[in-house]
């Protein structure tokens, strides 16, 4: 049986990786330092899939517990998630972020060298094309300075790894996630903001919940249909699936590194979502228009054309799909 490192297995697309990868027969071996997870999550993960994996609770940064899990197993490949992702935080405490993101994919790329290990698999982000014009955007949009230290170490991450596989006989797939959301249609896993949420999504299940009073939109004057701004939503268990792909994949790639964008293809307005949100939980939403947010681009939403075409991957679940599970999962949580 192949065995797959995913870093962060039991984050947020972490876990649902997890779960696919075990239903399509991986054995699965997790690093997680439960820095922004909860270790109950492996148990939802081994309900889900009717299968157990071995979950090591350390750093990605601590290169020896890292050695040491690379010498007890022979991996086919790695999916590597483990980072902090709160673009707020980051302009805060961006040496963290540095020191965080960028040493654990080092420490990373170290243990798999010295262990011959060919295979990854790297969360980047659409962030990497910043306020880009080029919409739909397609890997080859241009690759703009980042607009928080948060997206820096995606642009160095995706840099520093294809520096590395130019002279390695290595293999890795960049996979930039649009805005990922949803939770497993059973309910048991899904996103846990620590405190107040950032993302929509989660602010909009909490304010139904009761944990919020209001979302406040952040403006309304922006150039599109209803002033609002467009992301491309997508449903974290087709993201999930687009990880098992991609492995898949690493094995035929004829060059060393590839990227692809993974969205839907299809752009939503913030008043889009929250109408789907009402319309497919029956809920009436309590929302306020406020300021615009700053770093806020207007609009981003993916070409799609190369991961379909190439990866075989195609989402599966619309926008209420999304709103419908993620507001099971909010219920579902204690
Ligand atoms: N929004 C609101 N109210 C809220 C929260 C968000 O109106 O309370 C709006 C934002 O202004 C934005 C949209 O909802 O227009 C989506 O915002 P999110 O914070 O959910 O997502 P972002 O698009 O800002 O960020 C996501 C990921 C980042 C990644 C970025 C790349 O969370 O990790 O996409 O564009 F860097």
């Amino acid at each position: 049986m192949k065995k797959i490192l995913v870093t962060g297995g039991l984050g947020f697309i972490g876990s649902h990786t997890v779960v696919e990868l075990q239903a399509e027969g991986y054995e699965v071996v997790v690093i997680d330092n439960l820095n922004n997870s909860r270790k109950e999550v492996k148990i939802s993960i081994e309900e889900i899939s009717g299968k157990t994996f071995e979950l090591k609770v350390a750093d990605v940064t601590n290169s020896i517990a890292l050695n040491e899990l690379f010498e007890e197993h022979k991996f086919e490949g790695v999916i590597h998630f483990a980072a902090h992702k709160a673009v707020g935080e980051s302009v805060e405490n961006p040496v963290s972020y540095y020191q965080n993101n960028l040493s654990g994919l080092v420490s990373l790329l170290g243990a798999m060298e010295k262990q011959g290990v060919s295979n990854l698999i790297f969360s980047s982000s659409c962030t990497v094309y910043g306020a880009t014009t080029d919409l739909p955007v397609t890997e080859k949009t241009v690759i703009q300075k980042a607009e928080s230290p948060y997206g820096t170490t995606k642009i160095l991450g995706e840099e520093i790894i294809n520096d590395y596989a130019k002279h390695k006989d290595f293999k890795s797939i960049l996979l930039r996630y649009f805005n990922p959301v949803g939770a497993h249609p059973s309910a048991k896993i899904g996103e846990l903001p620590l405190g107040v949420p950032n993302n929509l999504v989660p602010y909009i299940t909490q304010t139904a919940a009761g944990i919020r009073k209001q979302l406040t939109v952040f403006g309304d004057d922006y150039n599109t249909i209803d002033g609002t701004c467009i992301r491309d939503y997508i449903h974290v268990v087709d993201l999930a699936k687009a990880h098992v792909k991609a492995l898949a994949y690493c094995n035929e790639m004829k060059q060393p590194v590839d990227v692809f964008n993974v969205g839907t293809g299809k752009g939503n307005t913030v008043l889009e979502v929250i109408h789907a949100f009402e319309h497919s939980n029956n809920i009436k939403l309590a929302y306020t228009v406020g300021a615009r947010r700053g770093g806020d681009v207007e609009q981003i939403f993916a070409d799609t054309t190369k991961v379909n075409e190439l990866l075989g991957w195609h989402a599966h679940y619309d926008i209420a799909d999304m709103m419908k599970h993620a507001w099971a999962w909010q219920q579902n949580l204690k």
